[in-house]
């Protein structure tokens, strides 16, 4: 299949290398001209000027820098706008940028009233959030854990742009997750939240190791060890937790934490969440 990779930095050039490799037909276009010299020196097929006419798919990896803490999407809208003038022939678009949830919805919007094209008639947009780390780029795009795929909530609108998806990703055998887009959104910046609090957690844990002279990596060792807790565990939620000792040991370890001194905040954080669990209002 014939792609245009749009932004040729981390994410598009692994994302082209991998689609090149799976022998579909990669143009990768930036704004920074250095990035499309130094790729056209290595083989790849480059333009200068931004056009998608004959492409099946458009790819989007465009920058999301964050803005005082926020993430600043702007971009990723101004580079969709001016393409959805661009479609020609019918297109999809697969934005791998980071963005938020509900930013594709509303996005679609926009580029229907700008360019006068329809959804679903003349271009679709499908969200396939990267999980890549920057440092294996090219290796964790061949190679990734899962692909989250997601559509239009209209899934009937979307026929087509699924099948043409299914072919373009078949050839990585890693499973795939079919959602809605708003869920896709959500699950790259959940993903990312799991890793920080999982890290947070081993560090607090770490600090209390450091703080009363025990050795942090036998702990860790020793929680991961019970592989079938996660079993049980791990995929828990939607209610409270309770029991005999989870709610007792909490505050019990908080509590013998403050009088070392120190201030376990991410545990208080949890118990937080259990006390707000009991009496949430959208859980039911
Ligand atoms: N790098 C990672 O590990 C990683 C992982 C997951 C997701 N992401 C997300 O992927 C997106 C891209 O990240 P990246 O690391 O590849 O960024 P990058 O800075 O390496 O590359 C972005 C490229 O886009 C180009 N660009 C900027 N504005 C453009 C425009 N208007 N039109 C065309 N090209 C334009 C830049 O010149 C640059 O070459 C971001 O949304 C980021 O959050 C990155």
């Amino acid at each position: 299949m014939k792609i245009t990779i749009v932004g040729s930095g981390i994410v598009g050039q692994s994302t082209g290398k991998v689609l090149k490799m799976l022998e579909n037909d990669i143009i990768f276009y930036d704004i920074d001209s250095k990035r499309l010299d130094e790729l056209e020196k290595n083989g790849y097929n480059v333009i200068r000027q931004l056009q998608i006419k004959g492409s099946e798919f458009v790819f989007i990896c465009v920058p999301t820098p964050e803005k005082n803490g926020k993430l600043d999407t702007s971009i990723i809208e101004k580079t969709l706008l001016e393409l959805s003038l661009l479609i020609s022939n019918y297109v999809i678009f697969v934005i791998k940028s980071t963005v938020v949830p509900g930013f594709s919805d509303s996005i679609v919007k926009k580029m229907e009233k700008e360019s006068n094209k329809k959804e679903g008639r003349d271009f679709d947009l499908i969200v396939v959030p990267e999980f890549l780390r920057h440092w294996c780029a090219v290796q964790d795009s061949m190679h990734p854990t899962k692909i989250v795929i997601g559509l239009n909530s209209s899934l009937e609108i979307s026929e087509y742009s699924i099948k043409l998806i299914k072919e373009l990703y078949e050839p990585i055998k890693v499973k795939k997750i079919y959602t809605e887009r708003k869920t896709a959104e959500f699950i790259k910046l959940a993903n990312n939240a799991f890793y920080s609090t999982r890290i947070s957690f081993m560090n607090e844990l770490y600090r209390i190791c450091k703080r009363i002279h025990i050795n942090s990596e036998k702990v860790v060792q020793a929680i991961l060890a019970s592989s079938e807790d996660f079993g049980t565990h791990a995929m828990e939620h939607g209610h409270a937790f309770g029991g005999a000792c989870l709610p007792k040991d909490l505050d019990g370890l908080i509590s013998w934490t403050k009088g070392i001194g120190y201030d376990a905040k991410l545990l208080k954080s949890v118990k937080i969440i259990n006390e707000e669990m009991k009496e949430c209002q959208e859980c039911s």
